[in-house]
């Protein structure tokens, strides 16, 4: 029986809720240039610009609800002795539908920290649209999320790095695969002998390395698999 299954998801698990994706046509990356909105430099730089952005997210991330996809994947965590739910998202929406066991590798947009003395501050005024100030230490106070040119949470990779390695099967699902070191797990866990599934509307740049592609939208294909799995389960 499967007992280790560990899944990588992206942007596009949560692009039915409607929150937008970044690489695909109309993608955030296409309005925005991320050397001017996410790296530490821009910050600093002109840091109630950035601050304003990332509001604009929050408000939009608060405003949506997780879809079937994200319900799927929590009912998957009860399924599996063993299930690890790595994402790259910062959208918190596998938190609210109910995904427990779940590493963020790209932090999480609700959390907040002082850039000086790192005081994390979680319950943020949504309509505060100039950067904020630290009540300890009056530094600037930025969202917990990885920025371009930094360093991913060093235990949250290591803990990624060792479900793929683990993993009897990993699902790699709504995600381009090209941001590293996150889109290296997949290849992690294949060659250490997991089955390899991608679930994704479009191929990606490791399609054909793994040894199945469901095509598709996520909210679609997980109801439909955890359905199987668990008709599966009860024969
Ligand atoms: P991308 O926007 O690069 O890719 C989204 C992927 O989701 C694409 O492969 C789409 O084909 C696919 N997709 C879109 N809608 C889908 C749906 N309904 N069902 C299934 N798949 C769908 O987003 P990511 O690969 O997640 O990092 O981006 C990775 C990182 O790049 C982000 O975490 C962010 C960004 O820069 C940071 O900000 C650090």
């Amino acid at each position: 029986m499967l007992k280790k299954v560990s899944v990588l998801t992206g942007a596009g698990v949560s692009a039915e809720s409607g929150v937008p994706t970044f690489r695909d046509p109309g993608g955030i990356w296409e309005k925005f240039r991320p050397e001017q909105l996410a790296n530490f430099e821009a910050f600093m730089k002109d840091p109630d610009f950035v601050w304003s952005w990332y509001q604009h997210r929050r408000e939009i991330m608060r405003e949506v609800k997780p879809n079937n996809g994200h319900f799927a994947l929590a009912e998957m965590e009860k399924i599996f002795p063993s299930f690890s739910l790595i994402t790259q998202n910062i959208d918190n929406l596998h938190y609210r539908a109910g995904s427990r066991n779940i590493t963020e590798l790209h932090g999480n947009i609700e959390r907040n920290y002082c850039i000086k003395c790192r005081t994390f501050f979680h319950e943020i005024d949504i309509q505060e649209k100039k950067v904020l100030k630290c009540t300890n230490c009056g530094g600037l106070i930025r969202p917990d999320v990885v920025w371009f040119g930094e360093m991913l949470p060093v235990k949250e990779l290591k803990y990624a790095e060792n479900a793929a390695a683990d993993s009897d099967v990993f699902f790699t699902i709504g995600t381009s695969a090209e941001v590293y070191p996150a889109a290296l797990l997949p290849i992690i866990a294949k060659r250490a002998g997991a089955y390899s599934v991608e679930i994704n509307i479009n191929p990606t740049v490791i399609s054909f390395d793994l040894d199945e592609t469901l095509t598709g939208k996520s909210a679609e294909i997980l109801p439909e698999l955890v359905q199987k799995i668990k008709e599966i389960r009860n024969n």
